[in-house]
C-alpha cells in the first residue's frame, strides 16, 4: 500500500498539532497508510521508501529549524529515491512562517518531486480551521497516491 510520511520538528507543540491534523486527514482517504514522524525518531534511508511526504517546522530565524533541514539534507544524497513523488511544506510561526514554507519547497525542488502542493503556514495559535486546512491538505496529499 502507498505511504505518505508527515515528517515534522515541533518544540512547543504547535507545528506536531498541524502535522497530526495533516496525517488525520491523509488517513481519510482509503488504500493509502500514514506514518507521522518527529524528525528526530527518523531514519532517512527507510524514510526515503514513503511514497508522499509532508514536511514540517516551526519558523526559527524565519528559516526552517535545524533538525529539519539535517534531515532534508540527508534525504538530498538519497533523492534518486524521492524523484516523482508528491510533496508538501507546512510551517508554524509569529510572522514569518509564509517564508519558513517557502524555504522548506526551495528545498523539495532539488528532489525532482512530482508536485510540491500549495503549502500550509500557520500563527502560534492552531485554530480550528487551521486544522481543518491541515487535514484537507493532508487529504489532497494522499489523493495523489490512490
Ligand atoms: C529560536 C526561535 C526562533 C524563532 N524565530 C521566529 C521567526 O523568525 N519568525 C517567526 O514567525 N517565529 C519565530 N519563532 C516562533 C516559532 O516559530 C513559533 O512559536 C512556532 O509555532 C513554534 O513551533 P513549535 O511549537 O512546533 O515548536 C521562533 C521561536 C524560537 C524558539
Amino acid at each position: 500500500m502507498p505511504k505518505v510520511l508527515v515528517a515534522y520538528y515541533s518544540k512547543t507543540g504547535n507545528t506536531k498539532q498541524v502535522a497530526e491534523a495533516i496525517a488525520e486527514g491523509a488517513k481519510s482517504v482509503k488504500g493509502v497508510d500514514v506514518e507521522i514522524k518527529n524528525v528526530a525518531d527518523i531514519n532517512a534511508k527507510e524514510a526515503v521508501e514513503a511514497d508522499g511526504f509532508a514536511f514540517g517546522s516551526p519558523a526559527y530565524f524565519s528559516m526552517m529549524s535545524g533538525p529539519l533541514l539535517t534531515l532534508l539534507t540527508e534525504f538530498y544524497f538519497l533523492r534518486e529515491k524521492l524523484a516523482g513523488k508528491p510533496m508538501v511544506a507546512f510551517a508554524t510561526g509569529g510572522g514569518s512562517q509564509t517564508k519558513t514554507t517557502e524555504n522548506i519547497e526551495s528545498i523539495l525542488k532539488a528532489f525532482n518531486p512530482k508536485v510540491i502542493l500549495p503549502g500550509l503556514s500557520v500563527g502560534t495559535k492552531i485554530s480550528e480551521i487551521d486544522k481543518q486546512q491541515a487535514k484537507q491538505l493532508g487529504e489532497k496529499l494522499a489523493k495523489t497516491l490512490s
